[in-house]
């Protein structure tokens, strides 16, 4: 079978990775792809947001299956367009992908089918937002409505804090028409995971859990991120409060978008927060996490192709997913300055010693050819992922990698996966 994957960041790598490990692909396209997924993959240069060309692509290729990574082209309707023409393609359409594209949506959604959520109210003027938030004291969380790549959101510790981002959404438009609406939120206490499942519309089947570290610096310090580094399982969601989550959480969400008339199949990521054994939902994403995907696939047993195919074909309930006993710890090598402004083009070293250590394998994210040398092309550089019989092993594995590796400006945290040792 031939596959094209949409993306190019370190969540398309391990999909490539992924799908490479099996008798059935004899073809990977990726659009567009990075320095690492071209030696699994023939990289192709299409226009993002070209959907028309994509298709051409597929049908010229007789590509039998395409893959989208990324929120984007799935909240502008990439689905919608090739299911119009029988294209099998995964993810979920334009309209269920609004779980995430829309927070305002998402919410009011959650409000109806009673999911366990954080109260909230939404605005679209200014002014009341602000009376709201002085009324209501910090800290407090203000969310924009719609897609700011993971930058919408501001945890404000303080009255004043909250109104500047409620400014800096609504009066500077920083995220555009995405800050037309905010969400103004009450800030919950406790500890975070990362929930995926996959599922054709119908049948529901749970991933390994995993958690993010969204901070940058060490200690959960400085601004959020896309994601520093992640490790799977999350000792927190023991196996009895998976089967809650997934009844109070992720069955809800499939049947209520039914109800709704919305048919939704992929994949469903809860970010969730924990206390004392309750999970309220903080977003949904309506695609696989980055970088939780890096150590969830590195977990995983069964074809990854044979999972794709049974959520397009509504075949899940035949299929039994399998995954292996051993934790993975991914840490991702950022460049200097990430989140914020950041270089380009430093040449990257070492990635061929880092893969030699056992049970590594170094995703990239932000890369590219100049010549003959891979160098840096993006905030997040290189996921490097280990398994190892325990957390443990699994981080120690990883560092040793990280320390073969080297770039200009590079950053990393230095606790991923420390969170979960203290659970042992
Ligand atoms: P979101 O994109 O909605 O997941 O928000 C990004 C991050 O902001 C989350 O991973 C949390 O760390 C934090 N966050 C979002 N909503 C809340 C909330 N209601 N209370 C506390 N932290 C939150
Ligand atoms: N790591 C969080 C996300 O993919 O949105």
């Amino acid at each position: 079978m031939k596959v094209l994957i949409v993306g190019g960041g370190g969540r398309e790598h391990a999909i490539a990775w992924k799908l490479s490990q099996s008798q059935k692909v004899d073809k990977i396209y990726c659009t567009p792809g990075n320095a690492g997924i071209a030696e699994l993959a023939e990289c192709i240069e299409v226009a993002p947001d070209d959907f028309g060309a994509l298709l051409d692509f597929v049908k010229y290729e007789w590509v039998d299956l395409t893959i989208v990574g990324p929120e984007d082209p799935l909240s502008k309707g990439i689905v919608d367009v090739f299911e119009k023409e029988d294209r099998r393609i995964l993810g979920p359409t334009k309209a269920a992908a609004m779980l995430e594209s829309s927070k305002v949506f998402a919410k009011d959604f959650m409000r109806r089918y009673r999911i366990p959520t954080a109260e909230y109210k939404v605005f679209s003027s200014y002014i009341h937002a602000e009376d709201h938030v002085r009324m209501m004291g910090a800290p407090i969380v203000i969310k924009a409505d719609g897609l700011a790549a993971g930058k919408g959101v501001i945890v404000a510790s303080t009255v004043d804090e909250a109104i500047s981002a409620l400014r800096l959404i609504m009066k500077d438009r920083a995220f555009g028409d995405a800050g037309d609406r905010v969400v103004v939120e009450k800030c919950l206490l406790g500890e975070e995971a990362s929930f995926m499942v996959f599922t054709d519309g119908e049948t529901i089947v749970p991933m390994v859990s995993s958690q993010d570290h969204k901070r940058v610096f060490d200690g959960d310090a400085g601004p959020n991120t896309g994601g520093m580094g992640a490790y799977s399982p999350a000792p927190i969601i023991t196996p009895e409060f998976e089967k809650e989550i997934i009844d109070t959480i992720m069955r809800p969400v499939i049947e209520g978008m039914k109800s709704d008339g919305i048919k939704y199949k992929g994949i469903l990521y809860a970010g969730l927060m924990i206390n004392n054994n309750k999970a309220s939902v903080l977003e949904f994403n309506c695609r696989l996490g980055d970088p939780e995907t890096q150590p969830v696939l590195s977990r995983l047993s069964t074809d990854l192709l044979d999972i794709c195919l049974a959520l397009t074909d509504g075949k899940l309930a035949e299929l039994e997913v399998q995954w292996k006993p051993e934790p993975a710890v991914c840490v991702v090598l950022a460049s200097k300055g990430y989140p914020g402004k950041y270089a380009k083009g430093d040449i990257i070293e070492g990635l061929e010693a880092a893969k030699k250590i056992e049970g590594v394998t170094v995703f990239h994210a932000g890369t590219s050819f100049s010549g003959s040398n891979i160098v840096t092309n993006g905030g997040r550089v290189l996921g490097v992922t280990a398994l190892g019989d325990d957390i443990r092993s699994a981080k120690v594995r990883a560092y040793e990698a990280i320390e073969k590796i080297h770039f200009n400006g590079m950053h990393y945290r230095k606790d991923i996966a420390d969170r979960a040792l203290t659970h042992s």
